[in-house]
């Protein structure tokens, strides 16, 4: 696996967010004396982003937005752009299942992606089945291609795909392994039909530090996208190293 990407939703004041980091930092430090690291993305909350990346040193650690505006500037109060994004940040959440809720459609998150790649940021893209179905794989693959509506694949030199199943997150409950390999296969093969060669697809809802092992073991899987879990500096480091040692 390549990438562990922490999202620490609406949580962390601006001081939180800068010991957290500084001990996640720590934590990867003493991994890389024994192992090379995967590449792992911090996404704080946007009023800790500068914080944040002024304490980042460590070279594997990269910093991501949670969320985006689709326009460049303008009177959206409240929402923030890529190009404001730009200096602080190289990776995007788009359309995470928490924003979608609040009535985020195909439609916003294609229009979303298509400002975040042409601001040459990565998008992580999330798609998502609601709840357990036998019909989940075809589920998140229309979901991934109504995303991508408003690009030419072949312009996204990057794109990863976070596959978090909706009733996954938050609740404990990870999806089973054989389920999370045949949606990993089918959003591959989705996104290469569509002309994105090399999808990365990453999994996301309720991983810890107790099932990490297991969810490392499913070669389809590109890293990890960690909520709760990457709150604590143990936790998260705990995952990073269980990814590391997988290689
Ligand atoms: P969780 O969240 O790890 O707390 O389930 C994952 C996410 O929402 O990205």
């Amino acid at each position: 696996m390549q990438y562990v990407i922490g999202n620490w939703k609406m949580h962390c004041t601006v001081p939180e967010a800068v010991a957290l980091a500084g001990r996640i930092e720590d934590g990867l430090e003493d991994i890389a004396k024994d192992q090379p690291l995967p590449t792992v993305v911090l996404c704080p909350p946007f009023t800790a982003l500068s914080a944040v990346s002024d304490v980042i040193q460590h070279r594997s650690i990269s910093l991501g937005a949670q969320d985006v505006h689709w326009a460049d500037h303008g009177p959206h109060t409240g929402e923030i752009s890529p190009t404001q994004l730009k200096d602080l940040v190289q990776y995007v959440i788009i359309g995470h299942s928490e924003r979608r809720e609040s009535g985020e459609t195909n439609e916003i998150v294609a229009r979303k992606l298509k400002a975040v790649v042409t601001a040459g940021l990565i998008p992580i893209l999330c798609v998502g089945e609601k709840e357990l179905t036998s019909k989940a794989a075809s589920e998140v693959a229309t979901e991934l291609k109504e995303s991508l509506a408003e690009i030419e694949p072949k312009t996204v030199p990057d794109l990863l795909i976070a596959y978090e199943p909706v009733w996954a997150i938050g609740t404990g409950d990870v999806a089973e392994s054989g389920h999370i390999a045949e949606v990993a296969t089918h959003l591959k093969k989705t996104a290469a039909k569509i002309g994105i060669s090399d999808g990365q697809v990453l999994y996301g809802g309720s991983v810890d530090r107790d099932n990490v092992e297991r969810v490392v073991d499913i070669s389809e899987l590109d890293g990890l996208l960690v909520g709760g879990s990457s709150l604590s500096d143990q936790s998260f480091v705990s995952i990073v190293s269980a990814v590391s040692r997988h290689g």
